[in-house]
């Protein structure tokens, strides 16, 4: 699965991490020893004593239960035990590994059993929870250590300044704890020896200290996410044995590259990630001859991608997404062998990808080239040019030209994604049979002709977009094969499909959002579909379906469906009261946010789902659709009849829209039930009597059409009535009352705002609660950095800006997406549920500002 495919790739520390701390142990377990010292011992019990073993210790997924200290065993040799190393001469313990141990406890710095180890050369802590300890100051006194390690182990504070004399460290990892380092220039002034130091979550929040140039055996340095500020000093850059550089998510950060003069630097890997960082990439980088990871995404770098690139003969990463590179993407690029993983998505690249006949991208598994003006490939007619390929999007260009001199994917290809540009031709059959192809988007292009009727045998497809193209013919019979059921997704809308929708659709026990709107499909309503068991959007607006929707005896029909728009077809007979006492999920919104989700979150990757509803009179696209969005579209067709008082029972509607249709009979009083409606739209049919006076108590309605009807009497007030146009009410020659000009006398009615909420609403200081959550992943390491939550007040304006604002936009959705390299942030705003409809209310900025 595809799961077990990311972790194969994961960098290789994982595998580093094993080999050193099986020799670490190989050590501590050789033969030959004198025993160990009493009070050592005693030390290490003690220490054991005052901890719990709690299986959530471990923050880290990868962190394996690893349980050292059962063989400590009173009266045994401690130089024995695991985790333990002592001196082969004198005895003395010194190496403490108890990483990934579980722990979790407090150590205090005044009776620290452990400050009886002082001959320690090395220890480890990383991986546990001392909720909060502050680091020992007898550390400090370890006058031998050459590795201190407390990563990711709930220490927090001050780094004592003490620490400075340890003046033998080699490595020094603090990451991902909650350290502050207010004084780093004279904490590692005297860290001459250091070769690894990792800050990394560190809070630093000043600027980078020139001590740090006097670090002259430094080979790893991270300092992301340290609240870096202010200019980068460059000669960091030329530190003698530097390999390892990242400072990345330090926004504050600026900079530039310098340039790069010494052919024979150790520079291997480059993070600037989500940094200030700006200018140019100098043409010198190409006398890194060492670099393997180039990461400058997410900051401000702008100009060409030097030709000079393609000197790094080592490169393998190369993240330059969301920056203002411009410019065409340089061809000796695509000959640098080494090329794993190459995202330039969100830049201003142009012009044409020249892929000759030297590039040899044997190892290329990754590549976005996604949201730039790219306008075509031009290929030498090699076909195997990416043999390795299981990622390409290169979605929201410019490209021209037929899909079919696209580069041909490979036998390896999951995720293939040219949608947004301006392709012509048809789809080729070969897609049928790349057997690990998970994801198919061809969407908003010009291709013509049919859908290969063998996509219904591809094993994976879980995600089949082809909406708005040309596509005539009939849909493949998806799902017809045993294998082939792992369909989420099928959106063929906006094509000329014709014919019958396949029986065999009934078999996708997977398929989540079925979106066949705008076709010219003739058939009678679906009513085979009821059964599927997770089905959440069915669009089948605009085509030519017929007959009468016939109501459904059984009880769970269609009970996980969100959003149905049948609407303009030709549809007759009554309105299907059945239906609405079986569409479960349109009854109720669970109150449990964590079960708020985007409706592709199952699906393997995250994409930008782009469904078009007619709601609010405006046709709106919805990127990203929460499950808390329900609609109910069957208008534009022939329905009769009255309105069935069961709609009353669909009461977590956001929309509902009859409009169009040849209804009779007056608004059925249960409609007030539907509280979270924001939209209704009656308009044209033959609806009589009067409008219920209950309505007036709904608060989120902003859109009401009742015109051209033939109702009467008052029309209700409310603050939320009042807000409506007299065009709502138009073409019915009973009504009266505000907003027409028509008096109703005496009888005027007016409904107070009554409810709590109703009242808030009206207050313009009202504050909204709202917690947020970002989570900062970091794919590079394999762990997540830090995980920070705040409270924000929001207020009424903003909020009034943000109510409209109910898409997902599709660079978010990206953000998303799985990476293997490089870092993502991850924005999770969760509000206080002031409509389940739109809960999230993300703007852009907010976004990017974190
Ligand atoms: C194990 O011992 C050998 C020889 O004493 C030494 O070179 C090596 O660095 C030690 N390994 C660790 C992980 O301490
Ligand atoms: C250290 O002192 C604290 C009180 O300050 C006590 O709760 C804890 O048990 C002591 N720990 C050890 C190892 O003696
Ligand atoms: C550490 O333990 C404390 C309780 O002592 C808990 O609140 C905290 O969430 C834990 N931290 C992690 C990272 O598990
Ligand atoms: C550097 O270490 C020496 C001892 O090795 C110590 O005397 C001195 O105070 C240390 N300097 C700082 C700035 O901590
Ligand atoms: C610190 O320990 C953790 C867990 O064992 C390990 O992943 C990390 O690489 C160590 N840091 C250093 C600098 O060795
Ligand atoms: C430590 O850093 C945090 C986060 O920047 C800050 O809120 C806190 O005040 C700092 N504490 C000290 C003692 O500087
Ligand atoms: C760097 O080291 C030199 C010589 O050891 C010393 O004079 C200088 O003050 C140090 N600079 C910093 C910024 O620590
Ligand atoms: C170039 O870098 C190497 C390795 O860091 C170093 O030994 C050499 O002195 C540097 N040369 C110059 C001219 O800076
Ligand atoms: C990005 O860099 C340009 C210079 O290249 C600078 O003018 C601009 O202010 C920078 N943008 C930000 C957000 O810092
Ligand atoms: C993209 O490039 C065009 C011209 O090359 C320029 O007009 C435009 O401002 C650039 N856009 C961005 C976001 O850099
Ligand atoms: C709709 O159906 C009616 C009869 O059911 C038929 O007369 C009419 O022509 C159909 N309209 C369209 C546009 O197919
Ligand atoms: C959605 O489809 C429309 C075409 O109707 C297109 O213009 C728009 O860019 C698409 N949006 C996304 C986010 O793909």
């Amino acid at each position: 699965m595809m799961t077990m495919r990311l972790l194969k790739l994961f960098p290789s520390f994982m595998f580093l991490l094993v080999v050193y701390f099986s020799s670490a142990l190989a050590n501590s377990s050789s033969s030959s020893h004198p025993l160990c010292f009493s009070d050592e011992s005693r030390a290490l019990l003690q220490f054991r004593q005052h901890f719990s073993f709690d299986s959530s210790a471990s923050p880290q997924w990868y962190c394996k239960r690893d349980a050292k200290m059962v063989s400590w065993k009173e009266g045994t040799d401690c130089c024995q035990w695991d985790g333990i190393a002592c001196d082969a001469i004198t005895g003395h313990v010194i190496g403490l590994d108890l990483s990934c141990s579980l722990l979790h406890g407090t150590i205090y710095s005044h009776n620290c059993s452990l400050c009886h180890l002082s001959h320690l050369q090395s220890l480890n802590l990383a991986f546990n929870n001392f909720s909060n300890s502050r680091i020992p100051l007898c550390f400090a006194s370890f006058n031998s250590l050459i590795h201190l390690n407390l990563s990711s182990s709930s220490f927090c504070g001050e780094i004592p300044l003490q620490l400075s004399h340890l003046s033998k460290l080699v490595s020094l990892d603090l990451s991902s704890s909650a350290f502050n380092a207010s004084s780093l220039e004279r904490l590692i002034h005297n860290f001459t020896q250091l070769r690894h130091l990792d800050l990394s979550g560190v809070s630093i929040n000043s600027i980078i200290p020139k001590s740090l140039m006097n670090l002259s055996s430094l080979n790893y340095l991270s300092l992301s996410v340290c609240g870096l500020k202010s200019k980068f000093p460059t000669d960091i850059f030329h530190l003698p044995n530097l390999q390892y550089l990242d400072v990345s998510d330090n926004p504050k950060l600026s900079g530039k590259l310098p340039e790069f003069f010494n052919d024979s630097s150790p520079l291997r890997l480059l993070y600037f990630l989500f940094t200030n960082f700006y200018g140019e990439i100098p043409n010198s980088i190409g006398q890194l001859k060492s670099l393997e990871t180039l990461g400058l995404g997410g900051s401000n770098f702008s100009g060409c991608i030097p030709e000079s690139l393609g000197n790094n003969s080592k490169l393998s990463v190369l993240y330059l997404t969301e920056n203002h590179f411009g410019g065409e993407i340089p061809s000796s690029l695509w000959r640098i062998e080494t090329l794993t993983d190459v995202d330039l998505s969100l830049n201003n690249l142009t012009g044409t990808i020249k892929l000759d006949n030297f590039s040899q991208l044997t190892s290329l598994y990754f590549l976005d080239l996604s949201y730039n003006s790219l306008t075509c490939f031009q290929l030498f007619p090699t076909n195997n040019l990416w043999p390795s390929l299981e990622y390409l999007g290169v979605n929201s260009n410019k490209l021209q030209g037929s899909l079919g001199s696209l580069p041909i994917p490979s036998e390896e290809i999951i995720y293939y994604s040219v949608a947004n540009n301006q392709l012509t031709g048809e789809i080729s059959p070969s897609f049928c049979n790349k057997s690990h192809l998970e994801f198919l988007n061809l969407s908003n292009n010009n291709l013509r002709g049919a859908i290969p009727p063998c996509l219904s045998n591809s094993s994976r497809l879980s995600v089949l977009n082809l909406q708005h193209n040309g596509l005539v013919g009939a849909i493949p019979k998806m799902c017809s094969h045993a294998n082939g059921i792992k369909l989420e997704t099928l959106d063929l809308s906006y094509n000329q499909l014709q014919g019958q929708l396949p029986r065999s659709l009934a078999h996708c026990k997977l398929l989540q959002l079925l979106i066949l709107g705008n076709n010219m499909l003739v058939d009678t309503f679906p009513a085979w579909l009821a059964t599927l068991p997770i089905l959440q959007v069915l669009v089948l607006r605009h085509n030519r379906l017929y007959g009468s929707i016939r109501n459904s005896r059984s009880e769970v029909a269609f009970a996980k469906l969100n959003i149905i728009d049948v609407s303009d077809n030709n549809f007759t007979g009554t309105l299907p009261s059945n239906y609405f006492k079986s569409w479960r999920s349109m009854m109720a919104n669970d109150k449990n946010r964590s079960n708020w989700k985007f409706l592709t979150m199952t699906s393997e990757f995250y994409y930008s789902y782009n469904i078009t509803l007619i709601d609010k009179g405006l046709e709106m696209e919805l990127v990203k659709i929460l499950n808390t969005f329900k609609v109910v579209d069957l208008s534009n067709n022939n329905f009769r009849g009255e309105i069935p008082k069961s709609i009353g029972q669909l009461k977590a509607l956001c929309a509902l829209n009859f409009s169009n249709n040849h209804l009779m009979g007056s608004i059925p009083t249960e409609l007030a039930n539907l509280k979270d409606l924001e939209s209704l739209d009656l308009a044209r049919n033959n609806l009589s009597g009067i409008i219920p006076p209950e309505l007036a108590s709904w608060t989120f309605l902003e859109v009401l059409n009742l015109s051209h009807n033939h109702l009467e009497g008052p029309i209700p007030r409310s603050r939320q009535f009042d807000t409506f146009p007299n065009t709502s009410y138009l073409g019915n020659l009973g009504l009266c009352g505000f907003p027409l000009s028509k008096p109703c006398g005496e009888t005027e009615m007016t409904l107070q705002p009554s409810s709590k909420l109703d009242q808030t609403l009206n207050s313009e200081s009202i504050i909204y609660d709202f917690d947020w959550k970002v989570v900062k992943i970091g794919y590079g390491c394999g762990m997540v950095v830090g995980v920070i939550m705040g409270n924000y007040i929001y207020n009424r304006k903003q909020e009034a800006i943000a109510r409209f604002f109910r898409i997902w936009l599709d660079r978010k959705g990206k953000r998303l997406s799985k990476r293997r390299h490089g870092r993502k942030q991850v924005l999770v705003p969760i509000f206080f549920p002031f409509s389940y409809c739109f809960p999230f209310r993300v703007l852009e900025s907010d976004f990017y500002n974190v």
